[in-house]
């Protein structure tokens, strides 16, 4: 007999393809996220999960199935994940590292470059039939080249942007909880420094840390205040990561000059004010967003499933220690 799952958003076919072949699966043939109630009622019965960032995993539906094996989730960031609870459930829990690194470093770079150079307010000046001459000082940004780039998080997105940079000719400081190895800064031409040196020195500053306890609101108000006025904050790690109301603030009152934005501390909603402002490139969390990334994501996790329900030991185990 097929193991039992559910699917809980849709997923590029190569992935759903995986899980057909050796699945009795049900989908969600919707593109909407259920109810946390939906969910728990979907889970009953089944052997494996496969879901999105967007499904909370708590302990309540970990537990709607008393012969649940794995989650897939179809992320490389957990945190919508009780790993704990799953752990102690003995239920597996893989994610999707490696496969999106580029596209979100290159997305990282989308958001600093429109930032930088105004891109979205001038198409928005376009657009709306505004631009009725060339002006010397119209729409004029910051410079990139030979600036400073500060990388919060030297991970392997971190570490992506960072290489982008040296066509740039930046100047490139970096801070994490732990100094990344001598030949990795070597070849980025990355220089470790502590955060406060990070936030006063850059130019462009880009979030690269993942959610965890700690680095709730890593940026605040002293952060914002620490940066130069001239300088730009990216943001395509994980919303909570960024005091949102503190952020409005500091481009309101012009604290810095700009920032891009492609996650949000309660998704899909927004703090007050973020839309109104003008010197803001708001994204709605599409930082991996390529066909063939996305593609690359949904077959991997579809590939752990199968591997965890047929007894194997899947790939990708945020818990192996459910194995040990
Ligand atoms: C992730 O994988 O964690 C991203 O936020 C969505 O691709």
């Amino acid at each position: 007999m097929k193991p039992k799952v559910y699917v809980s958003r849709l997923i590029p076919q190569e992935g759903l393809d995986i899980v057909l072949s050796a699945c009795d699966a049900e989908v969600n043939a919707d593109d909407t996220p259920l109810s946390h109630d939906e969910l728990i009622a979907k889970v009953r019965g089944k052997d494996g999960l496969l879901c999105l960032l967007t499904d909370e995993i708590d302990d309540a539906v970990l537990g709607a199935s008393s012969q649940l094996k794995i989650v897939a989730n179809v992320a490389v960031g957990f945190n919508n994940i009780d790993v704990p609870a799953a752990t102690r459930r003995k239920v597996l829990i893989t994610n999707t590292p490696g496969v999106l690194d580029h596209t979100t470093a290159d997305f990282t770079w989308c958001l600093l470059l429109a930032s930088a150079r105004r891109l979205a307010e001038a198409e928005r000046y376009t657009r709306a039939g505004k631009y009725t001459g060339w002006g010397i000082m119209l729409l004029c940004g910051e410079d990139i080249f030979g600036k400073t780039l500060g990388v919060c998080g030297l991970g392997r997105i971190g570490r992506g942007v960072a290489k982008r940079a040296q066509g740039f000719e930046m100047r490139i400081l970096y801070t994490d909880a732990v100094r990344a190895p001598a030949e990795v800064e070597q070849e980025l031409g990355a220089q470790f420094v502590d955060k406060e040196t990070l936030f006063r020195e850059a130019d462009f500053v880009t979030l690269h840390v993942p959610l965890l306890p700690e680095t709730h609101h890593y940026v605040s108000v002293n952060e914002l205040k620490l940066m130069k006025r001239t300088a730009h904050l990216i943001n395509a790690s994980r919303g909570p990561v960024l005091d949102e109301a503190a952020l409005v603030l500091a481009l309101r009152e012009r604290w810095i000059a700009g920032a891009g934005i492609d996650v949000f501390e309660h998704e899909p909603r927004m703090a007050a004010g973020l839309t109104e402002l003008d010197n803001v490139t708001l994204a709605p969390h599409i930082a991996s967003a390529s066909v063939e990334t996305r593609t690359k994501m949904a077959v991997m996790a579809a590939t752990s499933l199968v591997e965890a329900l047929q007894g194997g030991r899947p790939a990708n185990l945020v818990n192996p220690e459910v194995l040990a």
